[in-house]
């Protein structure tokens, strides 16, 4: 089972600050809550960044109470909302943060989101000296070195409830559906949504399947007497792909329907899971934090709280377990 570690407080952090950064996941809310609820549970200040780093350069920081983040946990999105900032990939800027946090009487920061946000966190460490502890919170699940991310569970079953749904359809109507989920560079949703929601055929980033080999998996299928099948494509780095492969399928004799199910992936209430994830890595970040340490990531690793240094996270990319690969290849023939 996932538990809080128990870390003696060594430093003294009088304050610490919250932000979310990138995409939106559900159960950012939760584990900004576990932060504010933790850390003053420990005696230590907390405060809120509002939209990211952009809040953080703008000063729009301002104290939170326990009560700040009452009849948060069940919401989707994030209430201290997030941004994606350009400006802080100059040096300058992360100079200016620092001494803006200090100035404010901070002296941590923790930062909820995904590879592009854990990367400000670091440099704003190296060149400043200013402690950050990251959680993983994107529903990609495209960071290295944790088994989960937050939001990533939530997205999954927002999208296969979405392919029961269309699955209804497609039967009725004898139908050829292209489900697009979400997955820029990481096929870790279309994965799971394809095994998950009994699709023919799973198209990924990582493995992409030619237009020939998508239609003759779908004339195997009319052949063992299919009538209908799902194809889940994972939007890859220009969402669309969905409706390019419909138009190239067609040419093959192959109609279908396309559904791009976009950003309500993105939306919603966050799973059970998601908002135990949330809770535990909340806490985890502050405990580890006050125990001294930072310019790391909280995660996950074998059921177990793990503290992940940055330096070995960034720009590195997660690989999708063969296993699951065979098992997706193995169910849909
Ligand atoms: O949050 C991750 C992600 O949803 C990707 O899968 C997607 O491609 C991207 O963000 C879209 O982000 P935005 O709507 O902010 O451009």
């Amino acid at each position: 089972m996932l538990m809080v570690p128990k870390l003696k407080s060594k430093k003294k952090h009088k304050a610490i600050a919250v932000l979310t950064s990138g995409g939106d996941a559900p159960g950012m809310n939760a584990a900004i809550r576990a932060v504010v609820r933790y850390s003053l549970g420990q005696g230590c200040a907390v405060f809120g960044v509002q939209k990211g780093y952009s809040g953080l350069l703008d000063g729009e920081i301002h104290p939170l109470k326990a009560s700040s983040v009452a009849n948060i946990i069940q919401r989707g999105g994030t209430m201290l909302k997030t941004d994606r900032c350009d400006e802080f990939y100059k040096r300058t800027a992360r100079k200016q943060a620092a001494e803006m946090l200090r100035r404010k009487g901070i002296d941590g920061l923790v930062v909820i989101g995904g590879d592009g946000s854990f990367t400000g966190a670091n440099l704003l460490e190296n060149e400043t000296g200013f402690p950050t502890i990251g959680i993983p919170g994107t529903i990609d699940n495209d960071i290295c070195e944790t088994d989960e991310t937050i939001g990533f569970d939530t997205a999954v079953n927002t999208a296969i409830d979405a392919i029961d749904r269309i699955r209804d359809t497609a039967t009725s109507h004898d139908r050829t559906f292209i489900v697009e989920v979400m997955g820029a560079s990481a096929g870790f949703i279309g994965l799971s949504v394809g095994i998950g929601g009994g699709a023919e055929t799973i198209v990924l980033p990582e493995k992409r399947d030619s237009i020939e080999s998508i239609c003759k998996k779908i004339e195997r299928g009319v052949k063992r007497g299919k009538s209908s099948s799902i194809i889940v494509v994972a939007e890859g780095p220009e969402p669309g792909l969905g409706a390019r492969i419909g138009r190239d399928i067609l040419k093959h004799g192959f109609p279908s329907k396309v559904c791009i199910l976009g950003h309500t992936q993105r939306g919603g209430s966050p799973t059970a899971h998601d908002r135990l994830l949330a809770s535990i890595l909340g806490a985890s970040a502050v405990a580890f934090m006050l125990g001294g340490h930072s310019n790391a990531m909280v995660g996950v690793r074998k059921n177990e709280v793990a503290l992940i240094p940055f330096s070995k996270i960034i720009g590195k990319r997660k690989k999708l377990p063969d296993e699951l690969l065979e098992l997706a290849h193995a169910l849909s023939t």
